[in-house]
């Protein structure tokens, strides 16, 4: 039975990977914004088959909350062994262009709170010489586009910071995950239209899992965005101005 943490829980792709946990009962501490949309998914997730299972409601833009989130999880399991940080919003490019105070709200939402809340969990964890810190960064974050190069610098923030954490806390025991999904249908994507490439929450939280349990430095899910975003990396800059999307 491993102890987890789930920031973001109302999210469809924490919510399937929670279902995961669940089945093979596992102890969850979930938080999330909405609390009504919080308490449903635990009491789905308690018929599943967590084993201790608490909640806190949390709002990502309010940092200094963060603490206490984290002492009320490591009450409630006895301890902590993983952390999935899952929130995020999908930042409208062009509002962010015209609003500073949007850009900064977005950038707070999607790569200061992760970064604060890593931060935080990094300290838990060294203390105990083990631990698992996981957060959803996007294949996003790998190149801007012009239809979304606020979300994906968001991203690419996340990704760099694991990555230099990741290295300070390989010697302590200490495992740090990077997701990096391509496209998944979630509420986040609802207006999309949906193509080849698209995967579902459930296949993307079995790799989720996977990736904590083996202490994966970076997950592509589903596996092909890694060839696929090598290619997207290897377009030179002369070229890639010119490209759409
Ligand atoms: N879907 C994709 O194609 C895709 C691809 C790559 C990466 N991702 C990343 O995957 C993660 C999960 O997204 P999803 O696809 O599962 O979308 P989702 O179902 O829309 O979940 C987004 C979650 O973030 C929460 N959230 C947003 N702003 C917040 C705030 N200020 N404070 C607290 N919580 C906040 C939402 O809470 P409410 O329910 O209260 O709004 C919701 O639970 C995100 O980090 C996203 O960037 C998604």
């Amino acid at each position: 039975v491993k102890r987890i943490l789930i920031v973001g829980a109302t999210s469809a792709i924490a919510e399937a990977t929670a279902r995961e946990f669940a089945a093979r009962g596992d102890a969850l501490f979930l938080v999330a914004r909405n609390a009504a949309a919080l308490q449903a998914i635990a009491d789905d997730l308690r018929l599943r088959g967590a084993s201790v299972l608490g909640t806190a409601v949390f709002e990502a833009r309010e940092l200094e909350a963060f603490p206490a989130l984290i002492d009320a999880a490591v009450l409630c399991l006895g301890g902590l062994d993983q952390a999935l940080i899952a929130h995020g919003t999908l930042s409208d490019q062009g509002a962010c262009e015209a609003s500073v105070e949007l850009l900064r709200e977005e950038f707070m939402t999607n790569a200061l709170s992760v970064m604060a809340l890593s931060l935080l969990l990094a300290r838990h964890f060294t203390a105990q010489d083990h631990g698992v810190i996981a957060a959803i960064s996007s294949v996003a974050g790998e190149r801007g586009r012009q239809s979304n190069y606020l979300y994906g610098a968001s991203k690419a923030a996340v990704s760099t910071f694991l990555s230099g954490l990741r290295q300070q806390l390989y010697p302590k025991g200490v495992w740090v995950v990077t997701i990096k999904p391509g496209f998944v249908a979630t509420p986040m994507t609802a207006a999309f239209k949906k193509g080849v490439l698209w995967a579902t929450p459930a296949h993307v939280a079995r790799d989720i899992v996977r990736a904590m349990d083996r202490g994966t430095p970076v997950l592509y899910t589903p596996w092909f965005w890694r060839p696929i975003m090598a290619l997207v990396r290897s377009v030179p800059e002369r070229i890639f101005r010119r490209m759409g999307g």
